[in-house]
């Protein structure tokens, strides 16, 4: 029987965090972490994912919305809950094997792995999905899992590139820059993305008059950076990026340990540094020129930092040889 690969990139958020889940835009990139899953059909009334070891679930247990599935599936196996829902017809066995980098650093590996699943299912069922269509799919798929999010990693998996993305896919527009003078730093594992958009939820519901115009601001900030980032001015963009930081700072989603790798790339020459992503840990970028980037990196090392050197701007979801 056929066995279809699809392959799906990860993501760097830039600008936007946070607010992007309240209706303000982000801006984020496509980071050449790939995850990849390859699917066939099987006669069996199962479907059997391979990720950390094999799991088997009944299709009934996939569609029962209150069957709790295994944290390492739950994405495969939401991506498969959305597809069936949505194409009554399709009620097959299938066996899915994925594949990604051991470590992930955070930097979207369980959109990707949404992403490129629905892309092998889409085929192995001649559905002819629309990049579009894959993207409502897997979003449907990430919500199911997460209860809120704000999609912005399912775009840069659909889509790859740079994109400036409105909440929900209401707005995603690619964005023409060749190189993002970017490097990326890991500071250690963070608890949960849905724990830090808990506490912002949290913060917004106690305190909307000081939440909603720091989430104002941030959205001036996406769209300004966006034009500095048209016309190549990085510098503009590094200081936008610690006006950000600071804003993301004042609603409690930032940690020492990333201050301390931010404060080290600031002082070594960058830019500007800020955090990426739910904050709590995981990824910072720094934004300097090519002069100071070794100086930069060094520092962020020092200051107890992985180097993560990832392609940016990375294709989105394909279809792979087998
Ligand atoms: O923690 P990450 O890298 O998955 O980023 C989450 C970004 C948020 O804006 C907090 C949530 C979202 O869905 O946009």
């Amino acid at each position: 029987m056929a066995l279809i690969t699809a392959s799906a990139p990860g993501k760097l958020m830039l600008f936007g965090e946070h607010a992007v889940v309240y209706n303000r835009p982000c801006i984020v990139t496509a980071v050449g972490l790939r995850i990849f899953s390859t699917v066939e059909e099987i006669e069996t009334n199962n479907i059997e994912v391979e990720t950390n070891g094999l799991h088997i679930i009944s299709i009934d247990e996939i569609l029962d919305p209150t069957h709790m599935q295994a944290k390492d599936v739950s994405f495969v196996l939401a991506a498969v809950a959305s597809l069936f829902r949505k194409y009554g017809g399709i009620r097959t066995g299938i066996r899915i094997i994925t594949k990604g980098p051991e470590q992930s650093y955070g930097l979207g590996s369980s959109s990707a792995v949404t992403v490129a699943t629905i892309k092998a299912l889409g085929d192995l069922f001649g559905l002819k999905l629309s990049l579009t269509d894959i993207f409502d799919l897997s979003y449907q798929a990430v919500l199911a899992v997460q209860g809120k999010a704000s999609g912005f990693d399912v775009a840069a998996a659909v889509y790859g590139g740079t994109i400036y993305y409105l909440t929900g896919g209401k707005r995603v527009e690619p964005l023409n820059v060749e190189t993002l003078p970017v490097i990326i730093g890991y500071s250690g594992q963070k608890v949960s993305t849905i724990g830090y958009i808990n506490v912002v939820q949290s913060l917004i519901q106690r305190l909307p008059w000081a939440v909603n115009p720091i989430f104002d601001l941030i959205g001036e900030i996406v769209e300004s950076a966006k034009r500095y980032m048209l016309v190549g001015d990085w510098q503009a963009v590094g200081e936008l990026a610690n006006i950000n930081q600071g804003l993301l700072e004042s609603i409690g989603v930032n940690t020492d340990q990333l201050s301390k790798i931010i404060f080290a790339a600031r002082g070594a020459g960058a830019w500007g540094a800020k955090l990426s992503g739910a904050g709590g840990g995981d990824c910072m970028f720094a934004i300097c020129d090519n002069h100071t980037s070794d100086q930069v990196m060094n520092a962020m090392e020092q200051a107890g930092s992985k180097i993560i050197s990832f392609k940016l701007n990375a294709e989105g979801v394909q279809l792979e040889n087998n």
